[in-house]
Formats: structure tokens, sequence, C-alpha cells
């Protein structure tokens, strides 16, 4: 568990539902609950936020054992919309509560964050989300939402794994109390052949995927590797019956090679179409 600033605490390793198609998100998400997973990390704009909830019920688990996030759509900025479309998340999950709620992007297309921010403090207030959060800001964007807002996010959902290791983003979050959320940690599977990750496994006698999980575990960030592939699903959760040592971390942490797998928040100011939508 991390704690994070307004002292809930958040499995630190989950399970995320990006790209996992509708048709399978439920069974996908059930399996990993029953593996073992206490965290589901999934968004406005997966479209499947209705097959998660579902799997929660399905899985019998008291919805307060399982830590549930979505993001808000970069189409719902407005604040009006930003109500709407919380409700909207709630709904589809069959929810009366949700655990973190996220900005995804910074993109002020539509409206300023500060302002879809404010939205995010009175839900927040309200009880109806746990604790709030932003995704994919950089230091500019954090900047300017912690000189105008009173809540400091509880995490920065950011894209981080040892070809992009963020380590000077990472350590402006940790120093304004905000926890650092790694998405696409395996790199959608492009880090896997690295012939040094492959020497740490073998000598470990793990996988490349368990290895670099592990390496985000132990540098204190929050995981959620997707895989729709159950022997990935239950791999990737079997991380805690090994540690790497300072020296594979340093070695894996050198591999830095400020690689992008997805896109750049300073240019990502996307509206899908699909997202206005879904506007009442
Ligand atoms: N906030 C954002 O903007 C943002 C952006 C991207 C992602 N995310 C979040 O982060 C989560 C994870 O990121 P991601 O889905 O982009 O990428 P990822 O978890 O780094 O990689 C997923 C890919 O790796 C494969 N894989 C998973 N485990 C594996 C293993 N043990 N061995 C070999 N291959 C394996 C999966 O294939 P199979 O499914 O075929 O097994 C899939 O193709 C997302 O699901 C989402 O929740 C957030």
């Amino acid at each position: 568990m991390v704690t994070l600033n307004n002292g809930v605490e958040i499995p630190q390793l989950g399970f995320g539902v990006f790209q996992v198609p509708v048709d399978e998100a439920q069974q996908a998400t059930l399996s990993a609950l029953e593996v073992g997973y206490r965290h589901i990390d999934t968004a406005q704009s997966y479209r499947n936020e209705k097959q998660v909830g579902l799997a929660v019920v399905e899985s019998g688990l008291p919805r307060s054992e399982v830590f549930v996030t979505s993001k808000l759509g970069n189409g719902f900025h407005a604040p009006t919309d930003a109500r709407w479309a919380f409700e909207r998340t709630l709904g589809e999950l069959g929810f009366d509560y949700l655990d973190l709620f996220l900005i995804d992007w910074p993109a002020d297309e539509v409206a300023d964050f500060v302002e879809t921010w404010q939205v995010f403090e009175e839900l927040l207030a309200s009880c109806a989300v746990r604790a709030i959060g932003v995704s994919n800001f950089q230091p500019q964007h954090l900047e300017r939402l912690l000189a105008a807002t009173d809540v400091i996010p509880a995490v920065n959902q950011i894209e981080v794994h040892p070809y992009f290791t963020q380590d000077a983003l990472r350590e402006q979050n940790r120093a304004n109390g905000i926890a650092t959320e790694a998405w696409s940690p395996i790199a959608q599977g492009k880090v896997l052949g690295d012939e040094t990750i492959g020497a740490i496994a073998a000598r470990h006698g793990k996988t490349p995927a368990q290895v670099t999980l592990r390496w985000h575990i132990q540098r204190g960030d929050i995981v959620f590797p997707k895989s729709t592939t159950p022997a990935r699903v239950a791999e990737n959760f079997d991380l805690f019956d090994f540690e790497l040592s300072d020296d594979d971390v340093t070695a894996i942490t050198a591999l830095n090679r400020d690689d992008r797998t997805g896109p750049n928040p300073d240019t990502m100011n996307m509206v899908p179409d699909r997202q206005r939508e879904l506007r009442p």
C-alpha cells in the first residue's frame, strides 16, 4: 500500500484496462481480481468502466476492498461537463463513490484545467470521491495548478519505464507530496527484450516483465500493467518473492533514453470526437 497525501491508501500494484476491448474487459478485470489485484485503473476514454464495475460485483468482493481509478475525458473539462461526466462514471461503474478521479491530460482546448480542478475539489468535499489527482501533468502544468488551487493532487499519473525514467518530474511530484503513478510500466512490451533487463531477470530467476515491474515498486511508484493474457496477469502480480539490489535498480535506471511510448503531454490537446458524442 502507498499512503496518499490525504491519508487514503492505494495498492501499489494494480491492473490497467487501457485498450482492453469492451467485450473482454469484464472477464479480464474479474480474472485480475481473482489473481489478487485490488486496484483497477480505467478512464472515461477507455469505454470499459461499465465492465469494470460489473466485474467488481461478480467477484463478490466488498466494494471497499477494490480501489478503482477513473479519469475525466479531455472533452469534458468545462465545469458543468466535468460534474456531469463524473456522475456518468459513477453510473457506468454502478458505484456510489469513486476511489480516485484524475484529469486525464492537461488539455485546455475546452477549458482551463484550473477551473476543472475546482470541480474536482467540490467532488472531494462532497465525499463522492476519496482522492483526486492529475495525469500527464508536466512541470509547468503542476506549477500553475499548485499556485492557483487549495488541494494538492494526490497523484500525477505519467509515462514511466526504463527507457523513460522521468526522474526530474518524479522528483517534482515527490517534493510536493504527490505520488507518481507510472503508466505503460513495461513500455507496452518494448523494454522486455532489453539485454540488461534480461540478464538481471536470469540472475533472479524471474521474467523481464517481473524485473521491470519490481524496479518500479522499489522506486516507490504505483503501477498497473495491462494484459489480457491470463498467464501474464498472474506473472505481473508475482513480484513479492524477490528483491533487486541497489546495483540492479541503478543499472535499469541507467537505460533511460527519454524515449516516450505514448503522446507528449505538451502537444497532446486532443478532444476525440467520440467524447463530444457522449455529451448530453
Ligand atoms: N494516463 C494515461 O494517459 C495512460 C496512458 C497509457 C496507459 N495508462 C494506464 O497504464 C496502464 C498500463 O499501460 P499500457 O497498457 O499502455 O502498457 P503496459 O502495461 O506497459 O503494456 C501492456 C502490453 O504489454 C503486454 N504484456 C503485459 N504483461 C506482459 C508480460 N508479462 N510479458 C509480455 N508482455 C506483456 C500486453 O499484452 P497482452 O495484453 O496481449 O498480454 C500489452 O500489449 C493502462 O492499462 C492504463 O490503465 C494511462
